[in-house]
C-alpha cells in the first residue's frame, strides 16, 4: 500500500553524504546545545500558572512526573537519532519506520509543537517584557499587551518580536555556537540568582496544602509544564556533527534534562516557597515573587535575563519550524514553491514570512494557556509515534547499525508511550478537539495534495 511507503535508511545516509558538516561537537556542547534550547517560557512563566491553576506547590511533583516522560522519550529518540542522522527530526525517523502516512501526521504534530510552541514562547516574551517597562516607569496600555481573552484586544509586542526575528531569520540569522553559550550562562546565572536571593524568604507553611487539587491537579500541571521540557529534542538533530554520537548523543539530551529537571523543581519549590501559589497566576511569576519580598532591582535582574534567555528559545523554534517544512517540501508533502530560496539571503523567505504571520497571529490574539496546551499535545502525540517507531525498527531492521541504543528497549519504550499517553489524557477537552481539527485538517492536505505529489511515488520504495 502506497500510504505506507517507506524511505531508506541506506539512502538516507547516501544523501547525508559530503554534506561538508565537521564532527566538532562534544558531550559538553550539546548539554549546552540543549539547555539553550530547553528553558524559557516555561520555567519563566507556565509553572506559575500551572501552580495557580492546578498543582499549587505540588508543581515540584509536576515536574518530576513531566521530566520522567521526557527523559524515557529521550532515550528512544537518541536510538533513531544516531541511526539516521537526517535533517527533519522527528518527521524523517517516522517516514522510515512507519511509512508515508504516518510521516505526514508527525510532520504535522510538529507544525504544532513549532509554531504554537512559538507563538507561546513569544508571549513569555511579553510578559517579561511589559514588567521589566512597567518597573522602568512606562506603563503600557493593558489593551494593547493583553489578548482578547484577558479583555485586552492584541498582543503586541509579542507581535513585534516575532516580527522581528521573523526578519532577521530571513536575512539568514542563525544562533551561534558562542551566543548559545552566552545565553545560556545568562540563562543559568539568572535562575541561579533568583534561587540565591529567594530561597532565604521562603516560607515552608506556603507548601501546605501540598496537592491542594488532589493528584489529578498535579498530573493536569504536569501535562502544562511539559512545555518547559520541549526542545531537548533538538540535540538529537546535532548527531551527524558530533565527535562520538554514541556517547555523545545520550549525554547530551539526558544531561541537559537532567539539570534543567533539578533547576526547575528547585525554582518550583522556591517560588511556591516565597509567595502563596494561588498569587503567581500573572505573566512573569518569576520577576513578581521577587517584587513582593521587596527585591525591585533583582526582580529587574531576572527580567532581563529571562528576556534574552527566551528570545533565543523563540529564534531555535521559529527556525526549526522551517527545518520541517523544508524536509517536508523536499518529498513533495508540500508544494515545492513555498520554500524556495531566497537569491540575495539563501534562506526560504516565503515560508519563514507564512510561519512567522502565522505565529504573530496566534501569539496576538490567544492565551498563553491554551497554545501551551496545544503545543504539548502536538508534541507528545510525535513523541509517542517516534518511540514506537524504535520498537517497530528493532523488529524489523535488527541488524542496522545502531551507533546508540536504547537501554532496556522493552521497558523504556512503553514507558515513554503509556507516560506521554497519561499526560496528553490530562490536557483540557478544548485541547483535544483543536488538535482533531488540525489533525484532520493534516489529512485533507495529505489525502488532496501530498500523496500525489510526493517524491517516493515517483521511485522506487519498500512496502
Ligand atoms: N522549553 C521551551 C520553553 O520553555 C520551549 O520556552
Amino acid at each position: 500500500m502506497s500510504l505506507f511507503r517507506k524511505k531508506n535508511i541506506a539512502d538516507l545516509l547516501r544523501g547525508g553524504e559530503g554534506n561538508g558538516l565537521k564532527k566538532t561537537l562534544g558531550a559538553t556542547d550539546l548539554v549546552l546545545l540543549g539547555i539553550g534550547c530547553i528553558i524559557g517560557t516555561g520555567i519563566f512563566v507556565l509553572t506559575g500558572v500551572a501552580a495557580a491553576k492546578y498543582a499549587g506547590p505540588g508543581i515540584m511533583l509536576s515536574f518530576v512526573l513531566s521530566g520522567l516522560a521526557c527523559a524515557f522519550v529521550a532515550l528512544a529518540y537518541s536510538e533513531l537519532a544516531s541511526m539516521v542522522p537526517a535533517a527533519g527530526g522527528a518527521y524523517t525517523f517516522a517516514y522510515v519506520t512507519m511509512g508515508e502516512l504516518v510521516a505526514f501526521a508527525v510532520g504535522w504534530a510538529l507544525v504544532c509543537e513549532y509554531t504554537i510552541g512559538s507563538a507561546t514562547v513569544a508571549a513569555g516574551w511579553s510578559g517579561y517584557m511589559v514588567g521589566l517597562l512597567k518597573s522602568a516607569g512606562i506603563m503600557l496600555p493593558t489593551m494593547w499587551t493583553t489578548v482578547p481573552a484577558e479583555g485586552g484586544i492584541v498582543n503586541i509586542p509579542a507581535v513585534l518580536i516575532t516580527g522581528f526575528l521573523t526578519y532577521l531569520l530571513i536575512l539568514g540569522t542563525r544562533e551561534s555556537v558562542a551566543l548559545n553559550r552566552a545565553l545560556v550562562f545568562i540563562k543559568l546565572g539568572c535562575i541561579g540568582f533568583f534561587l540565591f536571593v529567594a530561597a532565604p524568604h521562603v516560607n515552608p507553611l506556603n507548601w501546605q496544602p501540598f496537592l491542594p487539587f488532589g493528584w489529578s491537579g498535579a498530573v493536569t500541571g504536569a501535562a502544562i509544564v511539559f512545555f518547559a521540557y520541549v526542545g531537548f529534542d533538538s540535540v538529537a538533530t546535532a548527531a551527524e556533527e558530533c565527535n562520538n554520537p554514541n556517547r555523545d548523543i545520550p549525554i547530551g539530551i539526558v544531561g541537559s534534562l537532567a539539570i534543567c529537571t533539578v533547576l526547575y523543581i528547585a525554582v518550583a519549590a522556591v517560588l511556591t516557597g516565597v509567595v502563596p501559589y494561588s498569587m503567581l497566576n500573572n505573566s512573569e511569576p518569576v520577576a513578581y515573587a521577587l517584587r513582593s519580598i521587596g527585591m525591585n532591582f533583582g526582580s529587574a535582574l531576572v527580567a532581563l535575563g529571562a528576556i534574552s534567555g527566551i528570545t533565543t528559545a523563540l529564534l531555535v523554534f521559529l527556525y526549526a519550524q522551517t527545518r520541517v517544512f523544508l524536509a517536508m517540501a523536499r518529498d513533495g508533502m508540500i508544494p515545492q514553491n513555498l520554500v524556495k530560496i531566497h537569491p540575495k539571503y539563501g534562506t526560504p523567505h516565503i515560508i519563514t514570512l507564512i510561519v512567522g504571520g502565522g505565529v504573530s497571529v496566534l501569539t496576538g490574539l490567544l492565551p498563553i494557556g491554551v497554545i501551551a496546551e496545544l503545543c504539548n499535545m502536538g508534541t507528545m502525540f510525535a513523541f509517542i509515534l517516534v518511540s514506537l517507531g524504535v520498537g517497530v525498527l528493532r523488529k524489523t531492521q535488527p541488524d542496522t547499525h545502531r551507533p546508540f541504543r536504547c537501554p532496556a528497549v522493552g521497558v523504556i519504550v512503553p514507558l515513554a508511550v503509556l507516560l506521554c499517553g497519561y499526560l496528553i489524557a490530562n490536557l483540557s477537552k478544548e485541547t483535544f478537539v483543536f488538535f482533531i481539527i488540525w489533525l484532520a485538517i493534516g489529512m485533507g492536505v495529505y489525502f488532496s495534495y501530498s500523496r500525489h505529489h510526493s517524491t517516493l511515488g515517483k521511485v522506487q520504495y519498500d512496502e
